[in-house]
């Protein structure tokens, strides 16, 4: 219950868009039609109220892979770039591979919630900071940061001339009613320093045909810069896949999306009653995605002992908390994207070795 896909299959309409275009058996290279960037846009506008003119958006190769275009498009090796741990782990580490600087901004949990540090962001600035990484919705946390948060955050980047990467990949899958908030809508200070990078892969469990992201880039500045490394680097061709995925994905209803939220949903409230703290653990309800952060500092066992409850003694493979930087000490990240039944077992077996 580790790596961040689901268990479950495609919407039919997305593989089935997949199979049509195989049918044809001619495979060869393509451009992206305009088709893929309506798509994008008109999801953008009815799912997440941002208006996005076609022109902001461009394909990108995976959203990994684009954050790393984004640090050698706006940063110089030696250059640091901001994070906010406990927070997906390859922000640093591909940070890091690429000669940047990484500096944390760590998250405060008060009252069972996860806060940003603006205080101690606003401490961390210096001459050579250029970028801040934020994930909106936040991985492992789940929080969907609210409007306040994010225009607060772009109002203190802007003044000290730090362009902000936001990773909205989990932006499709909030839950009990909350709504993404794409960071490039807040205010005219995010959308001039502001890149938004989504993708269907998680929403639609498809990340398996890789590669497959686009970003939003309202400011026409930036936009030009970050194509030209995209072009420069043969980064700006779409698999065949990727556009076929992409425009079903966010061209028909989202009854199936829908669906699954809700299978997500129940699925988190089953784990929340069974590990509500009386026996060590206590799961935090995410506001999105599949992904529950629990929180085992209860039980006071060294982060390795940790470990080797939940996946040796149990034999629940999870994600170490520690992995996701300072204040991972303590947590896992267990993913629930998958069968009740399974999701039950480890319940029954996570309970049985503590
Ligand atoms: C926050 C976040 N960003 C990016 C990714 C990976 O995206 P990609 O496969 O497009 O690089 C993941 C996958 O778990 C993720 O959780």
């Amino acid at each position: 219950m580790w790596i961040a896909d689901m268990d479950f299959r495609t919407a039919p309409y997305v593989s089935e868009a997949m199979r049509r275009r195989l049918d044809r058996d001619v495979l060869g290279y393509t451009y992206g039609p305009d088709e893929f960037f309506e798509a994008i846009a008109g999801w953008e506008k009815t799912r997440h109220g941002f208006d996005v003119p076609t022109e902001w958006v461009e394909y990108c190769p995976g959203v990994i892979a684009s954050i790393c275009q984004a640090y050698l498009t706006f940063s110089e090796p030696g250059d640091k770039v901001i994070v906010q741990p406990p927070v997906y782990d390859p922000f640093k580490s591909y940070a890091e591979r690429l000669g940047r600087v990484v500096t944390d901004n760590p998250l405060i949990f008060r009252d069972g919630r996860y806060e940003m540090d603006f205080e101690g962001l606003e401490r961390l600035f210096d001459a050579r900071t250029k970028i801040l990484v934020l994930c909106n919705p936040h991985n492992p946390v789940g929080i969907v940061w609210p409007q306040e948060t994010l225009a607060r955050l772009a109002e203190i980047c802007d003044r000290h001339g730090v362009i902000v990467l936001s990773d909205e990949i989990h932006g499709d899958l909030t839950l009990y009613g909350r709504h993404h908030i794409p960071f490039c809508s807040v205010s005219e200070t995010a959308a001039r320093i502001g890149i938004g990078f989504g993708s269907p892969t998680k929403a639609f469990n498809i990340p398996g045909i890789t590669g497959t992201a686009y970003c939003i880039i309202p400011d026409p500045e930036k936009r030009e810069r970050f194509h030209a490394t995209l072009e420069n680097c043969k980064n700006r061709e779409a698999s065949i896949f990727t556009i076929e995925a992409t425009i079903a994905a966010y061209t028909h209803e989202p009854d199936w999306l829908e669906a699954v939220k809700h299978y997500i949903e129940d699925n988190i409230e089953t784990v929340v009653s069974a590990l509500d703290g009386s026996d060590g653990i206590r799961a935090i309800r995410p506001e999105a995605s599949f992904l529950v952060w629990l929180d085992c500092r209860a039980l006071n066992l060294p982060q390795d002992a940790l470990i080797d409850l939940f996946n040796e003694k149990a034999g629940v493979v999870v994600n170490n908390g520690a992995g996701y930087g300072p204040g991972g000490e303590g947590f896992v990240r267990l993913n629930v994207g998958c069968p009740r039944s399974i999701v039950e077992e480890a319940l029954s077996r996570i309970r049985k070795v503590i």
